[in-house]
């Protein structure tokens, strides 16, 4: 399934009453980014523009002009080449970008200097991602400039330059059916990946083996792209938080943990479960699962319309605290937990939030505070709830929770009536993990039981 060109021209169309006669929005495809010598990065669109046009292609730029005589939905592309075209694949050039894609009007890029600054004449504000592409910001500059050099035409230049993030991102926020049916896909063909890496783990395999399980199982179901590379990370390597060497063998009595998740049509999962490599929890990485598992519990109660952003972070460092006292990693000196937070005593056990927007970025946009404060969460917000504890290797605590890292990551939509966890058909509880790993049959009931208890909160 794609969005519909239906949706995109909604999209633009509510964008369209927002910007108003006034003003104009300019929006940059990506581009394609070299690797080495005629080799190409994979090419990924930029959210924003992916959002607004679904066009695929690098280089191109959509332009918003409201009640503009020439159409107020302007895209500039790369036009048709034949020879181009044999050696790296088909364009749609104008003509299909104003069949396929609903443009007003559609020009091949070597016309932009010519007809784009026209698209801006005389109005007053001008919407665009400014300091996001650094070969493009010239380019808006020297529009201006050509404009305001017509002055004694009695054309004038935008005066107002505005960054198109709050306008775009607000709506990017908030997901529609199709973009939920994307995410829930996303996070189904995930949740198997994750699945699969519980059932085959075995100590003396290799990192890798377990990210190319993942990648194969992704792929085979439709979802060739991650939406960033998987983290592997074998014992102590998960207390390194953005570990994507992969390269380690996975030694019997460590855990494993597998930050992980692919796309659907742009749209990300991202989904993170720690279990042992071996396929039982020693009992000191079991207390300290279950502390996680907690507060992750904890933060899941949280995400319900009218709870303020932070109310999850919150209520995630206050088990995770409480636990690190009671397990003796934090000495409290005879402080109240509510003292500790304040301190930030939990910092080198735990070091990053405990979640992030979710959708066409893994860490999606959308502002976090409105006028100073927490914003309130709404139905159609799609989220991470994903707190971890890493004990450092040579952290001064009790021998046996040195080098342990675990992270439990699930994606969260807020409903009507609290959430959905999308990611739920992968078991979290450690029992339902080591039945999995065990091959018993209730290890289907593992993925069973996390879906019940998900729908608890629905
Ligand atoms: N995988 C990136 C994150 O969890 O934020
Ligand atoms: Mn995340
Ligand atoms: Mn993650």
């Amino acid at each position: 399934m794609k969005i519909s060109q239906n949706e995109h021209h909604q999209r633009r169309h509510a964008l369209l009453e927002a910007i108003g006669p006034d003003g104009a929005l300019i929006i940059p495809a990506a581009h394609e980014v070299m690797r080495n010598r005629d080799t190409h990065y994979p090419f990924r669109q930029h959210s924003d523009f992916l959002w607004l046009t679904g066009f695929p292609e690098p280089d191109a730029v959509a332009v918003l002009a409201p009640e503009h005589k020439h159409g107020d939905y302007v895209l500039f592309v790369r036009p048709k080449d034949p020879e181009r075209e044999t050696w790296d694949g088909r364009r749609f050039g104008p003509k299909g970008a104003v069949e396929q894609f609903r443009a007003d009007n559609a020009h091949p890029l070597a016309k932009i200097d010519e007809k784009l600054p026209k698209l801006l004449a005389s109005r007053r504000r001008l919407y665009y991602p400014f300091g996001q592409d650094d070969a493009f910001d010239p380019r808006v500059m020297g529009w201006l400039r050509k404009l305001r050099a017509q002055a004694r035409k009695g054309i004038t230049a935008p005066s107002e330059l505005v960054d198109s993030g709050e306008l775009l991102h607000e709506a990017r926020l908030r997901k529609s059916e199709a973009e939920l049916t994307l995410m829930r896909e996303a996070a189904r063909i995930s949740a198997a990946g994750h699945r699969a890496l519980m059932r085959h783990c075995r100590p003396g395999m290799n990192e890798q083996q377990l990210e190319a399980l993942f990648l194969h199982r992704c792929a085979e179901q439709g979802a060739r792209e991650q939406a960033y590379p998987p983290i592997v990370a074998g014992g102590e390597h998960a207390c390194v938080l953005h570990y994507v060497e992969n390269n380690a063998e996975l030694k019997d009595g460590d855990l494993v943990l597998i930050d992980a998740g692919c796309e659907q049509q742009g749209y990300a999962s991202d989904i993170t479960r720690t279990f042992p490599v071996n396929g039982r929890f020693s009992p000191a990485q079991r207390e300290l699962y279950d502390l996680v598992l907690e507060a992750q519990r904890a933060a899941i109660a949280k995400a319900r319309p009218g709870e303020p952003w932070d109310a999850m972070h919150k209520a995630a460092l206050q088990v995770l605290t409480e636990g690190l006292v009671r397990l003796g990693l934090l000495d409290n000196k005879g402080k109240k937990v509510g003292k500790l937070i304040k301190k930030e005593k939990f910092k080198p056990f735990y070091m990053h939030r405990t979640g992030h927007w979710l959708g066409l970025d893994v860490h999606d946009v959308g502002a976090y505070k409105r006028e100073g404060k927490w914003r309130l969460l709404e139905p159609g917000m799609t989220l991470t709830i994903e707190p971890g504890l890493y004990v450092a290797p040579d952290a001064e605590v009790p021998e046996a929770y040195r080098g342990i890292g675990i992270r439990i990551e699930d994606d969260i939509l807020i409903t009507d009536a609290g959430a959905e966890i999308l990611s739920r058909d992968v078991p979290k509880d450690a029992d339902d993990i080591e039945a999995l790993m065990a091959g018993e049959t209730s290890a289907k009931n593992g993925a069973q039981t996390a879906r019940a208890r998900s729908t608890e909160h629905e």
